[in-house]
């Protein structure tokens, strides 16, 4: 079976992480996110996944190579962005697809039951078969009404659902993991951007696209909190994935990594390479390759590029994420939320003396060279 992975995207609501790093293969509980799509794939008998990359692509490829375990990978690199659906038409040009193809956004961690959405296509004798989830707040998603028998009544994508005043129509939202025939490859025109959800969905509506409930874990990592929220599903096993065991916290703290006399966990992830100095925190926080964090300091609920610096006492707030080789002064404070560009200083904003220096009010950013 042939899987397409749409690879190519910007990823923006993931900024400062994926101005360094594609968000494929942004590391997530310590492994490039896309290993955890392929093992999913594979699971499902896909052989050969085509990536289909644009943005920061020589980076997918050189994190991944051209092969993952079973699945052979094969790389399609759009000359400029083709949006979701002409990357599919790309393939079919460059190289042919199989009668049968699987579509996949490239930022989703799931345990979807793809050979159950597989069979119903067949039975159905559908031309496009959507993997379809219930989700509490549909405001961010496309929304997808279908008749009882699995017939799409609709495509609401987001922009559309959110300009209603009307409650949502449904909570079913597409998943993004499509089953489709060839043919609807050949539907997409040439050359230019097109989109799933806004062109090619619709208008097949009653022209035999349906949609498949699945009952399984699901969520897009494209933005900081639901990126930290997979990885304490990882960490707590949450959903199925074949990562090492973690410790009494739920942490796992990954080789090379040196953290006597510091205080690592609940639910944390130390990716190779990383120091937390004595008497140092770090709690709910996701810590790439090669992140110092020194003495006394405490970090929560933040994401850490690799490289970061944080310096002695200092404090980085929930919902923080630092680009990579960011620093952080000692005794600063990055505050709740903040975003600090790669390469970047978080300075005290009030520079007294250390012992002086608490309560910390602001910290200022400034990019060196
Ligand atoms: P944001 O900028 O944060 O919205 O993220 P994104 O660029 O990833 O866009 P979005 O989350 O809507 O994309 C869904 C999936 O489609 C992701 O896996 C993207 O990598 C992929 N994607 C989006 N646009 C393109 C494109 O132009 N080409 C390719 N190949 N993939 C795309």
């Amino acid at each position: 079976m042939q899987a397409l992975i749409l690879a190519g995207g910007q990823g923006t609501r993931l900024r400062p992480l994926t101005l360094t790093t594609p968000k494929p293969a942004l590391p997530l509980a310590g492994r490039p996110f896309l290993t955890f799509m392929l093992d999913w794939l594979a699971g499902h008998g896909v052989d050969e996944a085509i990536l289909s990359c644009g943005f920061l692509a020589e980076e997918v490829a050189a994190v991944l190579g051209d092969r993952h375990g079973t699945v052979r990978l094969r790389y399609v690199t759009e000359p400029e962005p083709l949006g979701t659906a002409g990357p599919l038409r790309l393939a079919l040009d460059q190289d042919g697809l199989e009668e049968q193809v699987l579509v996949v956004n490239g930022d989703v961690l799931t345990d979807i039951d793809l050979g159950a959405q597989l069979d119903f296509h067949r039975r159905a004798g559908a031309l496009a078969t959507l993997a379809l989830v219930a989700v509490e707040d549909t405001s961010a998603y496309g929304l997808v009404p279908t008749a009882p028998d699995g017939e799409v009544e609709g495509f609401l994508e987001k922009v559309d659902a959110g300009a209603s005043a009307d409650p949502a129509p449904t909570d079913r939202v597409n998943a993004g993991a499509y089953v489709l025939e060839r043919s609807v490859a050949e539907l997409v025109p040439p050359g230019r951007a097109v989109s799933f959800e806004r062109e090619i969905f619709p208008s097949l509506v009653g022209k035999g696209l349906f949609g498949h409930l699945d009952e399984g874990y699901w969520i897009d990592i494209g933005t900081p909190e639901r990126y930290l929220e997979a990885t304490r599903d990882l960490l707590t096993g949450a959903v199925k994935s074949s990562l090492p065991p973690r410790d009494a916290t739920g942490s796992l703290v990954h080789p090379g990594c040196r953290t006597e006399g510091a205080e690592v966990g609940p639910l944390s992830v130390l990716g190779e390479s990383c120091v937390v100095e004595p008497r140092a925190r770090v709690a709910r926080s996701a810590l790439h390759r090669r992140v110092t964090v020194g003495a006394r300091a405490a970090v929560d609920g933040a994401v850490l590029a690799d490289g970061v610096s944080v310096g002695e006492g200092a404090h980085v707030e929930p919902g923080a994420v630092l680009g990579k080789g960011a620093t952080v002064a000692p005794q600063a404070r990055v505050e709740a939320g903040a975003r600090i560009e790669p390469g970047t200083e978080v300075r005290l904003a009030d520079r007294r003396p250390a012992a002086d220096a608490a309560p910390v009010r602001v910290a200022e950013s400034r990019r060196d060279g």
